[in-house]
């Protein structure tokens, strides 16, 4: 990016130059999604491309800042695979250009890391480097002359892998276990007001497949047979789909069992006006749910209490073991349901939505905003983009207004929406991600397509009701 060109972006985006720089990935615009509302945008939008490339406006330019197996430390410790969510938290305020990076490592994809073919056994080095790419890193950044590297073999370069010893943060041992072997699955997460990292276990089933209970007997069924270690590694699946709170500094880790147990795609915090923390995390599966965590006290996620949203009474419901019969007829405590939240949380009857993934608070009108990427099994292929409106804008509340913001599809010129973020002046940023699997043949290919989109600050984006939205089929 030119400089001038740097310069009005920053002053569009009303960010920092540090914040700029973790920023390129947005500016993949697709020329019909952006809204002819609000700001002139201060660049030319690309137009749709099935180029398999990472396109930039004219202007922009990108470098890869750490590479996959790039060295960190003295121990040899390695950067991992398939990066996800990034955090930068600066040591200090006053220098943003000096600080500490977390990056997630989603999955494992063997064809790369371990070089195992399907219909063939996993050799233990097999194993071990597929749980070696996984979970996450810390890496010590510093701006040199205005280019971001790591510090070498800074102190505070460290990864968290499928082999890490994580506390399980609950009020008992789970399956008599009060540490879990390892995190992976890290998709989203979120930043807490006193400067930690929360990791979010996602498709943990398909690693180390999933418990299901029935008449009081658990089976354990496997997980997918691309990613699954089950044949070698037996790492019981209720100690992943956790939250997972890491201080940088230390690489201290635990994971906070009173969230919730499910797909959780991100967390993300914001503080209530007598400083409690409250927490929103969507469960990404298809008719899975949106809940919402209210700390007991400030400072702290180990306690608290956990609600699920109803849309339809615009309620928030608790999930709790000792007040609710229902759930007390079904589980043994209250650990048992948050172990079982998706469970829970259809007792209650909670409302199916379209996999929720990423959720943002806008910094204006304080109103929540919830991905719901798509929806096969109702036929939804575009997905949308949910409003929350909390009673009297206090995150405590346990009542609420929604509305669909935006509807995916040929109209509005996105699909399939995914991570989200505000700028300081209010604009909405949306990424949107499809599956190649899910494309016409034309543009079925290995990867999947990602644009951004914008809403500029006060766009009048149609407030629909909150309701399943006809949209046409798709023609494969
Ligand atoms: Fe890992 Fe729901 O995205
Ligand atoms: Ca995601």
């Amino acid at each position: 990016m030119s400089d001038i060109t740097r310069r009005e972006f920053i002053n569009f985006m009303g960010i920092s130059a540090a914040a700029a720089g973790t920023l390129p990935w947005l500016i993949q615009c697709a020329s019909k999604a952006v809204r002819p509302l609000g700001p002139p945008l201060p660049f030319v939008p690309l137009k749709s491309s099935l180029e398999d490339a990472l396109l930039l406006p004219e202007g922009f330019s990108y470098e890869v800042i750490l590479r996959w197996r790039q060295q960190l430390n003295t121990k040899g410790e390695l950067f991992g695979f398939n990066n996800d969510f990034i955090a930068y938290l600066p040591f200090k305020p006053s220098d943003p250009n000096d600080g500490l990076m977390w990056v997630n490592h989603e999955y494992h994809d063997p064809y790369y890391v371990s070089d195992w073919r399907p219909g063939t056994p996993r050799t233990d080095e097999q194993f071990r480097l597929e749980r070696k790419a996984v979970g996450g890193s810390i890496v010590h950044m510093r701006k040199y002359e205005g280019r971001w590297q790591m510090v070498d073999n800074s102190k505070y370069n460290r990864r968290l892998d499928a082999y890490t010893p994580i506390p399980l943060i609950s009020q008992r041992p789970i399956l008599g276990h009060r540490t879990a072997v390892g995190t992976f699955a890290n998709c989203a997460g979120g930043v807490t007001p006193w400067g930690t990292v929360l990791t979010c276990e996602e498709n943990y089933d398909n690693f180390v497949g999933e418990a299901i209970y029935k008449n009081g007997v658990r089976t354990w069924v496997d997980g997918d047979d691309y990613l699954s270690w089950a044949k070698g590694v037996k790492l019981p699946p209720e100690h992943y789909g956790w939250v997972v709170e890491v201080n940088l500094k230390t690489g201290h880790a635990k994971k906070l069992c009173a969230l919730g147990r499910f797909a959780h795609e991100c967390a993300t915090c914001t503080v209530a006006p007598d400083g409690r923390v409250v927490v929103y995390s969507g469960d990404d599966a298809e008719n899975e749910h949106l809940y919402k965590f209210i700390s007991r006290k400030a400072g702290s996620l180990e306690e608290g209490s956990l609600y699920v949203a109803d849309l339809k009474a615009g309620r928030w419901v608790h999930l709790s073991w000792r007040d609710d019969a229902r759930l007390k007829k079904v589980f043994s405590d209250h650990t048992e349901l948050l172990i079982r939240a998706r469970e829970a949380a259809k007792i209650v009857g909670a409302t199916p939505l379209d996999r929720p993934e990423d959720i943002e608070i806008d910094p204006v009108s304080g109103h929540i905003f919830v991905s719901l990427t798509s929806n096969k099994k109702r036929k939804n292929y575009f997905g949308s983009l949910l409003k929350i409106m909390e009673k009297n804008n206090n995150p405590l509340s346990l009542e609420f207004d929604s509305a669909t913001f935006a509807a995916g599809g040929a109209e509005t010129g996105f699909a399939c929406p995914d991570n989200l973020v505000f700028d300081k002046k209010g604009n909405l940023w949306m990424t949107t991600d499809i599956s190649g699997s899910a494309l016409k043949p034309i543009l079925t290919n290995p990867l999947a397509i990602t644009v951004c989109s914008i809403f500029p600050c006060g766009a009048k984006a149609p407030a629909l009701p909150c309701k399943w939205l006809p949209r046409p089929m798709v023609r494969n």
